[in-house]
């Protein structure tokens, strides 16, 4: 395909690591030259503390019932799964051995992701600790979003992409900024429950509570069956800036909008995580911070499509908040604007994360392809 000069608008809204995947994927493509602004309520860098970036502060790749039913986000994770490894060289990302735990005899044998992880094999019973029945090992990676994230940011600012804070209540507020025959990428997460314009009531938060240790004695990735809404899960990371440390978790609380801190969930996590790895009780390690996230789950699995939006708004009672001159607005009254939903991807955004990407810059292109003909 030619290159052309034209650039094409796009605007992400949300800087997760959906956002940020998806922007980077548009700005390495040769075939269109992409003008590409992140608009979001929290940066990377400045906003790792808040609760909507993964302030559960570590992501590995984890087998989730989702994939297993589902063959397009099996095929995100594959994909997704093999960029990582393909990283692991960088820092970014760790290889990770891991060992997962089962209640029943006969699950860990059960296994969908037999072709996607790597060295995979069932454990005898003398490696099965209480009160597990089965398992297997396997090598999957981690990657630190404290430093993943304000990697891809610098990416970006390296190839031009602009970043602007802005807490977007109305997908109208951004028709400027997309211009007339540019693309909104939405990409964000739970605000697309309350962002005018797309109001998604499928969307629901999964509460996460874990704990940063500091725990150099931590080799292996340690996992319990996700079959209630307490978990058992030990996560190293990859660290330049800290070394040594790890995630335990955890809990996967549906519909809970709770983003205070538990500490009775906090001893139960350590006590759990404690009995599958003691070292955590030994005088190397150290707890460094309770966190609590809400992942981004939707009924029906992430949203990953384009809609023409008609412009006013639809379903809005003529209520949408406006804080320019109206005067302003009267050429853009009428219209439309193109946007690719990129959302609700609950725990698995960031195995999940390049896959999707893909297919988004694939609708994306598709669309410039069909202005040009
Ligand atoms: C979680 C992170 C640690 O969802 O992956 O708890």
């Amino acid at each position: 395909m030619s290159t052309t000069k034209a650039d094409q608008s796009l605007v992400v809204l949300g800087a997760g690591v959906i956002g940020l995947t998806i922007a980077y994927l548009a700005a390495l493509t040769e075939d269109v030259s992409f003008n590409i602004r992140v608009v979001a309520r929290e940066l990377p860098a400045e906003d790792m503390d808040s609760q909507g970036l993964e302030n559960n502060q570590g992501a590995n790749w984890a087998p989730m019932e989702l994939g297993g039913r589902d063959q397009r986000v099996r095929e995100w994770e594959q994909k997704t799964f093999n960029k990582l490894w393909d990283m692991i060289p960088t820092g970014l990302v760790k290889l990770l051995p891991a060992r997962a735990y089962a209640a029943q005899e006969g699950n860990a044998s059960d296994l969908w992701w037999k072709d996607l992880a790597q060295n995979i094999r069932i454990l005898p019973p003398s490696d099965i600790p209480e009160p597990f029945k089965a398992g297997v090992a396997f090598d999957t990676i981690s990657v630190n979003p404290v430093e993943y994230l304000p990697w891809l940011q610098s990416e970006l600012i390296s190839r031009g992409v602009t970043f602007e804070r802005r807490n977007v209540r109305s997908l109208d507020e951004l028709r400027n900024l997309v211009g007339p025959d540019g693309i909104l990428v939405n990409a964000s997460s739970l605000g697309s429950r309350s962002i005018i314009g797309v109001e998604d009531t499928k969307l629901y938060p999964i509460r996460g509570q874990t704990i940063l240790v500091h725990a150099p004695g931590l080799q292996e990735c340690l996992m319990g069956e996700l079959k209630t809404e307490e978990v058992t899960y030990i996560i190293p990371r990859p660290g330049t800036g800290q070394p040594g440390t790890a995630i335990l978790g955890g809990t996967y609380q549906s519909r809970s909008w709770d983003t205070s801190l538990d500490m009775q969930i906090a001893k139960r996590i350590f006590d759990r995580c404690a009995a599958l790895a003691p070292c955590l009780k030994s005088a190397e390690s150290r707890i460094m911070k309770h966190n609590v996230g809400l992942r981004p789950a939707r009924e029906g699995g992430p949203r990953v499509e384009l809609e023409r939006i008609p412009l006013p708004l639809q379903s809005t009672h003529g209520l949408v908040p406006c804080n320019e001159s109206p005067t302003n607005d009267r050429d853009h009254d009428q219209g439309s604007m193109l946007v690719v939903h990129a959302y609700g991807f609950g725990p698995g955004g960031y195995q999940r994360s390049w896959g999707a990407a893909e297919e988004v810059l694939g609708l994306i292109k598709a669309q410039v392809a069909l202005k040009r003909t």
